[in-house]
């Protein structure tokens, strides 16, 4: 098919997610390789998000595809309630890699469905209801994941789940918890465990959070926040899950973000760069405790695809290929690469307001003024944006525009001349926002 009959049989026949399917502007994508993407008529571009920052490994692996090949050969479904070779192998490698006592795995197809199955076992473990939650965040799209999420995705299906509270983050959108990493820490569990008297702490069930917030701002937890954190909800008996759906597996330059912290949650969920999305897998990872509270005691939940053989295989080969290959290593020394890059764009663009990253985790963040506003307001829009997102594509380069933000999330195989020429795109599309500058 050419781009032109791909997109508009796409955009007849399917919805499109998030959007109004009649306005979408899908790029039309034949083929993938590492970290690029091509059309149909030979059309390349950067893949600069990983698709949705989940082609941790980059596109096409071989080994990967081989992997997936092997086993719908040899056994391609097997129902949840059978022992599978393939889930006793994934296991064993997760429970080798997955850090402290998270040895236990449940299977389902995505990061959403991950964070259900943990919305489950945290009440059935724990006998309590209620779950904090931070607004600066997104945990999936079904209906207890949604009634997690703090960002505007939620409003639509409010009122949403009975029994979440939700909390400020420790760096929230204006206000601020302080100056200093310490302060900030300080005064934001401070107000949390306020919360927490407010609520019953014999009420609350657990404290889910992204450990680094992703499409919220890329926001890594200031120093001493998740030690703090974790002390402050064990004091109380409330859980604590960290959502790596994004930031897991080799993103941050850690295989899992919560490592930086020097901690280790009751319960962690994964999706995306597990199978580096060459198939759908999600997992919730259980502590020993939780586990063997279910050994005892049933867990209801279940899929008819849980622990599905293809996708397992695909998870497999895709941990080993980005633990083989040093992508996790790569990703923490190219961080360092994309640091220099985003403070040589910084001091050259009036617009750029502030840079963030965490290994391969990264973002720019744009402004109009220089009072420093953002660009673009909170779930609002500025017509700069979509017309910096044309010239990006225009100029080979896939990225995802959110509110004011660049995202900068490559596959974790990226060169240094291929992170050079991603940036240099991004560098030129800066102008078009240059000249939005208010002064
Ligand atoms: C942090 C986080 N949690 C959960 C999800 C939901 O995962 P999925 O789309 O696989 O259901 C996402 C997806 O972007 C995510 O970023």
């Amino acid at each position: 098919m050419s781009s032109r009959e791909m997109i508009d049989a796409c955009m007849k026949h399917s919805l499109f997610s998030w959007s109004a399917t009649g306005k979408v502007d899908p790029i039309p994508v034949a083929r993938a390789e590492r970290i690029y993407l091509y059309g149909p008529e030979g059309q390349r571009w950067i893949d600069f998000n990983s698709q949705l920052m989940s082609v941790n490994i980059g596109h096409g692996h071989p080994k990967v595809i081989k992997a997936i090949q092997d086993q719908a050969a040899e056994l391609a479904y097997a129902y949840p309630g059978m022992a599978t070779e393939i889930r006793a192998r994934l296991s064993l490698r997760l429970a080798e890699l997955v850090p402290g006592d998270l040895n236990t795995f449940f299977y389902c197809l995505g990061g959403a469905e991950a964070n259900e199955n943990a919305i489950k076992a945290v009440r059935m473990f724990t006998g309590r209801h209620k779950i904090l939650v931070r607004y600066r965040s997104y945990h999936g799209a079904t209906h207890g994941a949604i009634s997690l999420t703090g960002d505007p995705r939620r409003w639509p299906t409010e009122p949403g789940m009975p029994g979440v509270v939700r909390v400020m983050d420790p760096r929230p959108y204006e206000f601020s918890f302080g100056s200093t990493d310490e302060e900030i820490v300080a005064n934001n569990l401070r107000y949390l465990e306020e919360v927490i008297q407010y609520e019953g702490p014999k009420n609350i069930a657990a404290m889910f959070i992204e450990t680094v917030t992703g499409t919220n701002g890329i926001l890594p937890p200031p120093k001493g926040y998740l030690q703090g954190l974790k002390a402050l909800l064990e004091r109380h008996g409330i859980l604590l899950v960290t959502d790596e759906v994004m930031c897991g597996w080799g993103r941050t330059g850690k295989l899992f973000a919560f490592e930086h912290g020097g901690i280790v949650p009751d319960i962690c969920t994964m999706a995306k760069g597990l199978t580096s999305s060459y198939l759908p897998l999600g997992v919730m990872a259980v502590s020993d405790r939780i586990a063997n509270h279910f050994r005892e005691n049933v867990f209801w939940g279940g899929l008819t695809y849980n622990a599905h053989p293809l996708c397992l295989a695909s998870a497999l080969a895709a941990v080993n290929v980005l633990v083989e290959e040093g992508m996790v290593e790569n990703a923490a020394r190219m961080g360092d690469v994309m640091r220099g890059h985003m403070e040589r764009l910084a001091a050259k663009h009036r617009c750029v307001k502030e840079h963030r990253n965490i290994g391969l985790f990264g973002t720019i963040e744009l402004r109009k003024n220089s009072r420093g506003e953002r660009l673009v307001p909170y779930a609002g829009s500025h017509p700069a944006m979509p017309k910096l997102g044309k010239f990006l594509r225009d100029n080979g380069l896939f990225t995802v525009l959110q509110w004011s933000m660049v995202m900068c999330n490559p596959p974790l195989c990226i060169t240094e001349p291929e992170m050079a020429e991603s940036f240099d795109i991004i560098d030129r599309g800066l102008d078009i926002i240059d000249e939005a500058f208010e002064g």
